[in-house]
């Protein structure tokens, strides 16, 4: 039975079950990634940007013989923003190829459909059964990334300390724990707004104008994602000249992921992409004492983004990709199915 589902008023003992069936899908599919805690789960689930709107359906078994509710087999959700919904499918691996995958598809994408919306997107991993599963649907690839990751026992802290202070003279270092102060968060905006490099799926909003960044921080904090900032200023100016963002999850607080690095284009070839890159590496070592590893996702074409991730260590682990469809087709080609 698939019902839509409100992460808000969930009862503790669904979110759990999700959160299993989460863990199931990790264990099956990328079974080298750290399964998630229950931490801050609902509201990873329910809180979204001012402006954007998440609705979620369940598919639930039935209840047990003692009126115990079933458990959650299966979910989708849709982030509905500009004129795309952002689809997200998880099915319990014991419960695959029976056409559910199918069915959370068909409701999502009805709604999305009904809402007004052009497209819908989706994030695809690579060497997983969603790949044939969206193709199957009709969805077309639109880009590629390639997801790398770093394990912080293999890193030599000594080289990554020089590479902190290998940075050309006029600009200094800053670490902003929980996002950059707010006398900085207009020169912060200039230089994303600036961003030519961007180490981000094109399905992540970037936030461009002070208030959009804001509300970005806040939204980060309030699902649990702590973020982490190291700023490159430069003296004269003091315009930030790079950045470099990194969110601690606290639903898996072992691996990190990388957001945005950018290096203003006036301010390239003073080696700030790796300084900054060295400096945050080495003050997440000492404030997040369970971190193991970082992840990061990169454009394949952007070169000088992945020698420096290759320098300090990541190593590339799959193909990341972006699907979409054009919503009034994959509802005419779902009914037509049925
Ligand atoms: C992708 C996913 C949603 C598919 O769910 P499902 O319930 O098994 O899908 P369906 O049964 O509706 O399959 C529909 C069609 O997709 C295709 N398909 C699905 N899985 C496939 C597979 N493993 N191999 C080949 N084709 C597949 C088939 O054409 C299938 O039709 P068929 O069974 O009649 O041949 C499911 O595998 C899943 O949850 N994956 C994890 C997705 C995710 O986001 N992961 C993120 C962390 S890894």
């Amino acid at each position: 039975m698939v019902r839509e589902w409100d992460p808000r008023t969930a009862s503790s003992a669904e979110i759990a079950s999700l959160l299993d069936t989460l863990n199931a899908v990790l264990a099956a599919d990328l079974p080298q990634d750290p399964p998630w805690r229950e931490s801050s789960m609902r509201e990873y689930l329910a809180e979204v940007m001012p402006g954007e709107r998440r609705i979620s359906w369940v598919a639930q078994a039935e209840p047990g013989a003692d009126g115990s509710p079933g458990a959650i087999l299966g979910h989708v959700h849709v982030l509905l923003l500009g004129d795309i919904g952002v689809l997200e499918v998880l099915v319990h691996p014991a419960e695959r190829r029976t056409g559910l995958g199918r069915d959370l598809v068909l409701t999502a994408a009805r709604r999305v459909y009904q809402e007004g919306f052009q497209s819908i997107g989706v994030e695809v991993v690579g060497d997983t059964p969603a790949v044939a599963f969206y193709e199957s649907l009709g969805f077309s690839k639109e880009y590629v990334e390639t997801r790398s990751v770093l394990d912080l026992s293999g890193v030599d802290w000594a080289e990554l300390s020089e590479m902190a202070t290998g940075i050309g003279a006029g600009y200094h270092l800053e670490f902003h724990p929980g996002g950059p102060p707010d006398e900085l968060i207009e020169a912060y905006a200039r230089a994303k707004a600036e961003v030519r490099d961007v180490e981000d799926g094109e399905l992540r909003p970037s936030s461009y104008d002070p208030q959009r960044l804001r509300d970005s921080l806040d939204c980060l904090h309030r699902r649990g994602m702590k973020p982490y900032i190291v700023l490159a200023l430069h003296e004269q100016t003091g315009e930030v000249a790079g950045l470099t963002e990194v969110v601690v999850p606290v639903q898996h607080p072992t691996r990190a992921d990388q957001y945005d690095t950018i290096v203003v284009q006036d301010h390239r070839g003073y080696g700030i992409d790796r300084a900054i890159k060295a400096r945050m590496l080495m003050e997440l070592r000492s404030a997040e004492a369970e971190l193991t590893e970082v992840q990061t996702w990169n454009a394949q074409a952007n070169e000088a983004m992945l020698k420096v991730n290759a320098e300090l260590g990541y190593r590339p682990d799959r193909e990341w990709c972006e699907y979409s469809i054009d919503v009034a087709e994959l509802v005419h080609r779902l009914d037509a199915g049925r």
